[in-house]
């Protein structure tokens, strides 16, 4: 049976654990052929600058091939062609089909149509779960552990799919506390926190943070989604919300890492880059070793 990621919760615990082991040896080791001869679509139908590149570069290094689009204006979507049909065909062409698109959903639509497996490199605002598993191998990386981090997510909580996915995941491990810091509009979906409760896991909702910085062991730093807001005067109201500034860092955790998924647009300050607690260049470096272990992993290569 084929094996697709479309939703965080598609893997097990354990699965992520093996991800972390085999992101670790891709980064020791990233050039190994274990793509030799097969194809793989890199399907985009919405921008994309780190999710497309790292998938690209992890597929090299594994020495696939890559066919597909960065813009679905060059594809026969234009046309009038619809993403069945197209699913239907790539996946007559390809071992294997990356796809990013802005409709909730449409991963597991195209997994459901595709032969081959897929993988959901961001779907509207629901999932990203490539995302989270570097995300995770960063945290891993950092702290040392998945157990008992206090993690704090801030900005777009409502449409940011990447915290929603890196929650649930978090979520299988020892003793996470999570801090939400969104303004009233945007704060994280009621059905995510309710999965939280179901667990007993604790977690805070703030519209400030300034004041309890000190506890945090990853601040997870997000951008206003502009592209999901239906009316622009609600997006200019907050898209300025949360700036983090270098001198908010003074009294803070010395493990302390700051994570952002990228891109930023004004959310970290760039004084914040040369501090040796601004993780998120290395995180988005961090993406082409976990997406050839989840590469490896779905197309049972290991
Ligand atoms: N983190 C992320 O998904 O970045 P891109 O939109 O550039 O792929």
């Amino acid at each position: 049976m084929k094996k697709d990621l479309i939703s965080i919760t598609d893997f097990t615990k354990d699965e992520y654990l093996r991800i972390m082991e085999l992101a670790k040896e891709f980064e020791e080791n990233p050039n190994q052929d274990l793509l030799k001869g097969k194809v793989v679509a890199s399907l985009f139908f919405e921008p994309s600058t780190r999710t497309r590149l790292s998938f690209e570069t992890a597929i090299s290094r594994l020495g696939g091939r890559i066919i597909g689009f960065a813009d679905p204006d060059s594809s026969s979507a234009t046309k009038g062609e619809t993403l069945h049909d197209t699913i239907k065909m790539v996946s007559n062409y390809a071992d294997l089909i990356v796809m990013r698109h802005p409709l909730e959903g449409a991963a597991r639509y195209a997994a459901e149509i595709s032969s081959v497996p897929v993988l959901n490199a961001g779907d509207g605002a629901n999932q990203h779960p490539t995302q989270t598993l570097l995300d995770m191998y960063s945290i891993v990386k950092t702290q040392g552990t998945l157990d008992n981090l206090n993690i704090f997510m801030v900005g777009d909580l409502k449409y940011g799919r990447t915290v929603h996915s890196l929650l649930q995941a978090m979520s299988e491990f020892e003793n996470p506390i999570f801090n939400f810091i969104a303004p009233d509009i945007l704060q994280m979906p009621r059905a995510y926190k309710l999965h939280l409760e179901e667990k007993g896991i604790r977690y805070f909702e703030h519209e400030e943070f300034t004041d309890i910085i000190s506890e945090a062991d990853i601040i997870y730093m997000t951008r206003v989604q502009k592209e999901r807001f239906s009316d622009p005067i609600e997006y200019e109201k907050v898209k300025n919300v949360y700036i983090l500034q270098n001198s908010m860092l003074a009294n803070t955790k010395p493990n302390l890492k700051i994570l952002h998924p990228l891109p930023r647009v004004n959310e970290i300050s760039t004084d914040v880059d040369k501090n040796e607690k601004a993780y998120y260049f290395d995180q988005a470096r961090n993406g082409v070793f976990a997406r050839q272990a989840i590469i490896a992993h779905t197309m049972n290569l290991k």
